[in-house]
Formats: structure tokens, C-alpha cells, sequence
């Protein structure tokens, strides 16, 4: 799906939490077979953040939700739409969603959770826009966060030292101007076995033996997933710039899915977009899935990045096999009551 948006429907607020636990690579050549210099070559990640025992997604999203209306000046009650992305939710129902609706006031909202992988951000975003457009929503609040650490198989150095714990939310607002100007979303589901976790559910629900399997764990085809994320990072991102007549050269901020730095530099290089516009914490944090992006337009905010008027390009890929873009030119201070 491709799409050239239509209505004046911006970013108010941004919000991010990630849990206190730090732990480095260091901490796992304890745990197995690998060390700081194969994973910091390989993926660029130095440390990612680890969930406390008691925390479930919807402690990390409620930080995140609180920190995004709190910037954008809503109040909970004044919410009429959650949208949380994530594939690790507190439990398979309720929704993550409608739990954070409920801790943060917002009597009025739908909520739901929206399962799309690393992409759930960009999808829960396009989603949100969709419903603000059409005039079914006023103030809608969109997390992305994982607590991935609770699926990795801690004793499988393929996956184990790629991923963190983390979440960042949104607020969406009609704004006098600027805003999402285009989206681009896809999915390909005969890669869905690439990166997947296969049981859990009504296909394969938990039994003695698919905990013996080691089956409620992510499984991942490193080297297939590494090819299909430098493909659409690069074609995404071209559709979605092609939709909305503009070029890469336009673009001033590239935050892409923080999955892997080679995977983001590559993606770069074919763009042609220069290491100064792109947003990187990967380092830091590791592949948080759907708290990746939100977790980075953080931090490209608190490094006084997101200036009124930069047009700002992020792409998602991942689990699905999914992929998606989002295009907006930033409005600061541009929100209409
Ligand atoms: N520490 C040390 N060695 C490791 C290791 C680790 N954590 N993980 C794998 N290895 C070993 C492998 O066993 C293999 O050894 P062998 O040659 O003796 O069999 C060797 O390193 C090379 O493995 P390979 O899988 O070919 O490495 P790679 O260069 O493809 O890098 C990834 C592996 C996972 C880093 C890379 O494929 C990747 O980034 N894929 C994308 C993953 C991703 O981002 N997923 C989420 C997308 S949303």
C-alpha cells in the first residue's frame, strides 16, 4: 500500500522509556560463546536495555505514553484512540492497549494492539493517521515497544546479543500545517518463516513438549533477514519519496529501523543519504522491534534534530515478513485546538 496523505496530521509529542537494566556485551560473552568485538563488527551494538522481572510491555509504554502527551499537552482523558505496536504484549488478551487506556484515564478510547513485527511502529502510526483523517479520532496515542528479552533464547548467541527491551509513543494531532505528507506499507508473508516464533499459538499452542522444543523462542534466519531488510529499507523509502514528489536530497532527518548498523549503512550508501542526517542509537539499545523508531525520534528531539519544516523519513522492517515508511515534515509548535 502506498499512499500520498491528505489531511494536516502531525507528531505532537514524543515519549520514550527503556528499562534501567543495562546489560553489555561483555555481560554476555559470560552467558555464551561470543564476544564484544564479534557482536560490535557484525551489528554495531555495544549494550541493549533488559525489562526488570516485574516489568511487562505495559510498564515500559506507560513512561513512554505519559512522557508523549505530557509534551504534547493532552490530557489521558482527552485520548480517544491507543494504538500499541508489539509482538511481546503484557499477555495474549486484554490488549497492552486497552490496559494503558485504563492506567492513563482515557475512558473514551478505542484501543487495541496491532502485531507487525519490527514494523508495528510505522504501521500503528499510518493506522493512527488514517483514523485522524477520516475523522474518527481527535487525539490518538501511538506506542511501539517490545520486551524482547522474554522470547530470546539466552543460550542461542545467533539472536540473543541482537535484540533489547524498550518503548517510545506518539501523539498524533491535526496541525495548522506541515505534517504527514505519505505513507508506504507492505508485507510478504512467504518470508514469514525468516524470523518467527513458532509456538504460542492456536498453530502450535504451548504444550510440555514445545517448551521442550525450545519453541517459545524467536527463530531467525539471520543471513535472509539481513538481505530482505537492506532490499526494502532502500526501496520503501524510495516509493514513499517518489509518491510524495520529493528526493532523497530533500530528506533532512533518515531515521531507519535500528536493527543492525551494517544493515542502516548499506541502506544509506544505495540512498545516498550522508551519515549526518541519519539517527543511530542502535548502539545503545540494540534492536528494540517496535520500540525502535519512537525510541530514536527521541532522541533525534533531544538532540534538537527535529527542527519545524525538516522533512523527516522513517522506515520499519521486519517480522512478516513486513516493511513500512512514513513521511513528515515536522511542526513544532503547529498544533490546531
Ligand atoms: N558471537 C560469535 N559468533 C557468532 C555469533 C555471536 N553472537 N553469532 C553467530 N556467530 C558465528 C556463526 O556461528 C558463524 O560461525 P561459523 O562460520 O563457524 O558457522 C559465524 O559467526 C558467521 O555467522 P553468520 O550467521 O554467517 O554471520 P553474519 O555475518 O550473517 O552475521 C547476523 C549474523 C545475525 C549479525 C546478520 O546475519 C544479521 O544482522 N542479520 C539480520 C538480523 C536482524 O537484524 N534481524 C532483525 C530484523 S528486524
Amino acid at each position: 500500500m502506498i499512499a500520498q496523505a491528505n489531511g494536516t496530521i502531525s507528531i505532537t509529542g514524543i515519549g520514550a522509556y527503556a528499562p534501567e537494566r543495562v546489560v553489555t556485551n561483555d555481560d554476555l560473552s559470560e552467558l555464551m560463546d561470543t564476544s564484544d568485538e564479534w557482536i560490535v563488527e557484525r551489528t554495531g551494538i555495544r549494550e541493549r536495555r533488559v525489562a526488570a522481572d516485574d516489568q511487562a510491555l505495559s510498564d515500559l509504554a506507560l513512561p513512554a505514553a505519559r512522557a508523549a502527551l505530557e509534551q504534547a499537552g493532552t490530557p489521558g482523558a482527552d485520548v480517544d484512540l491507543i494504538i500499541v505496536a508489539t509482538v511481546t504484549a503484557d499477555m495474549a488478551f486484554p490488549s497492552a492497549a486497552a490496559i494503558l487506556a485504563d492506567e492513563l484515564g482515557a475512558d473514551e478510547a478505542g484501543a487495541y494492539d496491532l502485531s507487525a513485527g519490527c514494523t508495528g511502529f510505522m504501521y500503528a502510526v499510518a493506522q493512527g493517521y488514517g483514523m485522524l483523517a477520516a475523522g474518527l479520532a481527535r487525539h490518538a496515542l501511538v506506542v511501539g515497544g517490545d520486551v524482547l528479552s522474554r522470547i530470546l533464547d539466552w543460550s542461542d548467541r545467533r539472536t540473543a546479543v541482537l535484540f533489547g527491551d524498550g518503548a517510545g509513543a506518539v501523539v498524533l494531532d491535526r496541525v495548522s500545517e506541515g505534517g504527514f505528507l505519505g505513507f508506504e506499507l507492505g508485507a510478504d508473508g512467504s518470508g514469514g518463516p525468516q524470523l518467527y516464533l513458532p509456538a504460542g499459538g492456536s498453530r502450535a499452542p504451548a504444550s510440555a513438549e514445545t517448551v521442550a522444543e525450545r519453541k517459545h523462542f524467536v527463530q531467525m534466519n539471520g543471513r535472509e533477514v539481513f538481505k530482505f531488510a537492506t532490499r526494502v529499507l532502500v526501496s520503501s523509502a524510495e516509493k514513499v519519496l517518489a509518491e510524495c514528489g520529493k528526493t532523497v536530497d530533500d530528506v533532512d532527518v533518515y531515521i531507519p529501523h535500528q536493527a543492525n548498523i551494517r544493515i542502516i549503512d548499506h541502506a544509506a550508501d544505495k540512498l545516498g543519504i550522508p551519515k549526518e542526517k541519519i539517527v543511530v542509537n542502535v548502539e545503545r539499545y540494540g534492536n528494540t522491534s517496535s520500540g525502535s523508531i519512537p525510541l530514536a525520534l527521541a532522541d533525534a528531539q533531544a538532540e534538537g534534530r527535529l527542527q519545524d519544516g525538516a522533512l523527516v523519513l522513517m522506515t520499519g522492517m521486519g517480522a512478516g515478513l513486513t516493511w513500512g515508511s512514513g513521511l513528515i515534515e515536522w511542526t513544532a509548535n503547529g498544533r490546531t485546538p
